[in-house]
């Protein structure tokens, strides 16, 4: 049917049959207006032919239109799985699932018994204790609480580690409530805008994360850094003699507990591990850190701010889907092996991940600098470590970014009604 298919509206692929009709009424008719005597014979083979023809004619076009039809559908459904992009439902699930969820649901309970020798973590304790010299040299633990600052220590340790743990579980929502539960109590630090429900409305107009990757060796971004309005570091990041390449500016240091938890127990570094005016976000990667938070809190005069627990199971299992789409992709195994492969009660988001969650929280404009890795740049760019830890997915978080930067793609768990702000990436 050549004929139907130059033409473009709908209407045409009827358009032969009518024609047809036309054509058949018009020869019978002529056929009738020949002489009425003249024998059948010889009207009824062309008549035959010509009916055959009309069959032939109108079973083509109705496939012609069926075919049409299958068309499309096939079509409308094409168009309907590329936009929206959907979710892969199976991936959403298994990333939902916590791992290690009933035992440290276990180590919560014996830490708020006060049971601390389970945890091998009784150090903890002692190592305090030489520190605050406040004990009596009893190396027993129940004795060391029996001492005045420790017991009300461990009242406050006790009390946001039951309010943590009872606020533990899955709520998109929570990224709406970050400019709330950070900038809120920034703002009033750095007396910026005392207004509490102003300030937990408006967002910084420009962010920077700033990670550790050697990448940034390579490039002088100090001042692009700086230019933003607030600045995150990560971890232990030094800025000193590095100043063209990362900037000085430092809004507040995103730190997991372990680096307050070490910290803590040096001298030179007691509880700030960038200074004593540099605020901390901290996210607790075990809860026995609790006990160095609330001695830390004590004694911090910038905020030293703890991120919410539902904050962390969002960013875990955000991670967590790009991790197995990944490992599915790449290794062909099944979703049920990822577990062994990544150690999956201990596997984590890293430090790096999360600061880029809050940045999208609490910033109008995202830019991250110093992520990813490259065969000619070191590991980090103020130490000489060369391994990647496994329990981080490195290149399931680079996925996540780029699809960050991408912005049209849904990103999982993040509710829809959360608008995710424009990222850029300088490598
Ligand atoms: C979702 O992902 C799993 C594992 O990668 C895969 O087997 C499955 O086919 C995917 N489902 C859809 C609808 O794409
Ligand atoms: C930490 O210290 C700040 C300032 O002293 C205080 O307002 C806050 O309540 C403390 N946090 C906890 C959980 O005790």
């Amino acid at each position: 049917m050549p004929k139907s298919s130059e033409q473009k509206d709908g209407s045409e692929t009827e358009t032969p049959n009518f024609c047809c009709i036309d054509s058949f009424t018009h020869l019978a008719s002529s056929t009738k207006s020949k002489n009425n005597t003249f024998p059948m014979k010889r009207t009824v083979r062309p008549f035959f032919i010509l009916l055959i023809l009309l069959v032939f004619v109108a079973t083509l076009t109705s496939r012609a239109i069926l075919r049409k039809g299958i068309l499309s559908i096939e079509l409308e459904t094409r168009v309907f799985t590329r936009d929206p992009p959907s979710l892969n439902s199976t991936l959403l699930k298994y990333a939902a699932v916590e791992i290690g969820e009933e035992k440290s649901r276990q180590e919560i309970q014996q830490l708020l018994d006060g049971n601390f020798a389970s945890q091998a973590r009784h150090r903890t304790f002692v190592s305090w204790r030489r520190f605050i010299h406040h004990d009596g040299g009893d190396r027993n633990l129940p004795a060391t609480l029996r001492s005045p600052l420790f017991y009300r220590y461990w009242l406050d340790f006790r009390r946001v580690l039951h309010d943590w743990a009872r606020k533990r579980r899955f709520q998109p929502g929570i990224m709406s409530e970050l400019t709330r539960s950070v900038k809120v109590p920034l703002d009033r630090y750095n007396k910026v805008n005392t207004n509490a429900v102003d300030s937990g409305e408006k967002k910084y107009s420009s962010c920077a994360v700033v990670g550790n990757s050697g990448i940034l060796l390579n490039r002088n971004y100090g001042s692009l850094i700086d230019a933003h309005e607030f600045v995150i570091r990560l971890n232990n990041a030094r800025v000193d003699n590095y100043e063209s390449k990362v900037g000085k500016k430092t809004s507040i240091s995103f730190v997991n507990s372990n680096i307050l938890h070490l910290c803590a127990r040096r001298s030179g570094c007691f509880c700030h591990p960038y200074g004593p005016n540099v605020p901390i976000v901290m996210y607790i990667c075990q809860a026995v850190h609790f006990l160095d938070y609330t001695v830390c809190n004590a004694s911090h005069k910038s905020p030293l701010l703890v991120t919410d627990p539902r904050f962390d199971v969002l960013c875990s299992r955000i991670v967590k889907y790009y991790s197995l789409k990944r490992f599915v992709e790449e290794t062909g195994k099944s979703l049920e092996q990822w577990s062994s492969a990544h150690d999956g009660a201990l596997f984590h988001y890293s430090s790096g991940m999360q600061a880029v969650m809050l940045a999208l929280g609490i910033c109008d404009k995202v830019s991250i600098f110093g992520f990813g890795k490259s065969s000619s740049a070191k590991h980090h760019y103020h130490t000489n470590q060369k391994a990647e830890l496994h329990l981080h997915d490195y290149e399931a978080e680079y996925a996540f970014y780029s699809d960050l930067v991408d912005g049209r793609k849904p990103i999982p768990f993040i509710s829809e009604k959360f608008k995710i702000p424009p990222v850029v990436m300088y490598r």
